[in-house]
């Protein structure tokens, strides 16, 4: 089972406590998609929702934007549970009742998965009679409950109905997804260009989003693995749950990816400069009138896919890398797996008119030793890197999401 949770806020004060559930959720491997009610409005923000999520938040039943991003039978069916958290007195009277006329009412209605509700209200609307034969029925039809716990609440009222905390509401969300594959596991992905200064102002770089890289990272965190994500200078936030260094320049990614070791696979999909300044200038450097432009002498940069393939102590138990190429793929991935000593190599085709650089979509060749050249059709990034993670998954004998 994967782990994907279909988070829908409803309107308490307890919705507050949501933020601290995504941000813990995300560190263990859980991705949340967001749906929050009108209500649920008034006391978080979308924004601080998708911030944390790292994900669109979803409101409107009626948004055309929305439905045709994601119609609404697709979102309830996409998660691997449905959670709602906190849930109202008035949702579980909703959902009890079968309505749906809004949207997180109406998911609640269309999914196929597993429904975990955490309620949070006044101790008398708790212990209502109306409020005690909606659990009921809700039990009945299968849901699971998580609290509420007793204690002081938020209108000043001792009793049954505070919701229960982010950690209570995770472990029961553990115990019905289970495990990640990757659980136990620790990941270093390197990810984005590098910047190799000239002067203060001025650098080499190159095309490299990060975004391949990123959608590694978070695939697999979001399969329970431990993942360090060592990333050059980007424009995409941090994944969620995933412990992202910053840097600049490829000493700097070197440094902190070994600093991240041992780890058991490593992914090195950052385009690394293969060489900078050998003596970047202090100052600007000025035009200078009738002497043309600068010599720039460059010195290479340290390898860090095969400095990681070759070392003797905690080399990762499984090296992957990848091999940008403008032709002569096969041929040239092929070389570069046996020069840079990786396990696995995937070949991108980045010549001119390929727009994997920067672009949303990529297509690969998997070389692995011993085994015929595999050819995976053109996807999208984070597709790749789910499939990838599922490849990684089979080969430490774990069962993929
Ligand atoms: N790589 C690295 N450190 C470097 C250069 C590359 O870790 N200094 C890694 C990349 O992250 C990628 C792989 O090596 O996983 C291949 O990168 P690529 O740019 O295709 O190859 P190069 O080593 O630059 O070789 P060439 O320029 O000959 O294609």
């Amino acid at each position: 089972m994967g782990r994907r949770v279909l988070l829908i806020v409803t309107g308490g004060i307890a919705a507050y406590k949501v933020l601290e559930l995504i941000r813990r959720g995300a560190e263990r491997g859980l991705r949340f998609r967001c749906v929050l009610t009108r209500a649920a409005q008034e006391f978080v923000t979308p924004l601080a929702v998708a911030s944390l999520a790292g994900e669109k938040v979803y409101s409107d039943l009626f948004s055309l934007t929305d439905e045709a991003e994601m119609g609404h039978i697709r979102l309830s069916r996409e998660a691997d549970l449905v959670v709602v958290a906190p849930a109202t007195a008035d949702m579980l009277a909703k959902m009890a009742g079968g309505l749906a006329d809004d949207l997180a009412s109406t998911l609640l209605l269309a999914t196929d998965k597993p429904v975990l509700v955490a309620p949070a209200m006044n101790p008398c609307m708790w212990q209502h009679p109306a409020t005690q034969r909606n659990v009921e029925r809700l039990r009945g039809d299968g849901i699971r409950f998580v609290g509420p716990e007793e204690g002081d609440m938020a209108c000043g009222e001792t009793g049954p109905g505070r919701m229960a905390e982010p950690e209570a509401i995770l472990a029961a969300i553990e115990s019905l997804l289970g495990p990640g594959p990757l659980a136990g596991l620790r990941a270093l992905v390197t990810s984005g260009p590098t910047h190799e200064p000239i002067d203060p102002v001025r650098y080499i770089a190159n095309r490299s989003s990060g975004r391949q890289g990123h959608a590694i990272a978070r695939a697999l965190a979001e399969a329970g693995a431990a993942v360090t994500l060592v990333s050059g200078p980007v424009a995409l936030p941090d994944p969620p749950g995933v412990r992202t260094v910053r840097v600049t320049t490829a000493r700097e990614m070197l440094e902190a990816c070994e600093a991240a070791l041992p780890v058991d696979v490593a992914v090195c999909a950052a385009a690394v400069c293969d060489w900078r300044p050998e003596r970047p200038a202090e100052d600007k450097l000025k035009k200078r009138e009738g002497k043309g432009p600068p010599l720039l002498e460059l010195t290479e940069n340290p390898d860090i896919l095969r400095r990681l393939a070759v070392r003797g102590e905690h080399r990762p138990r499984l090296v992957i890398g990848f091999a940008a190429e403008t032709g002569s793929l096969l041929e040239h991935a092929r070389e570069k797996r046996r020069r840079k000593g990786c396990d696995w190599i995937l070949a991108n085709d980045v010549g001119a008119g390929s727009a994997v650089f920067g672009g949303t979509r990529n297509r690969v060749l998997l070389l692995r030793d011993g085994e015929e050249p595999e050819s995976w059709p053109e996807m999208d990034k984070q597709e790749l890197a789910r499939r990838l993670v599922a490849e990684i998954a089979r080969a430490f004998g774990r069962e993929p999401a």
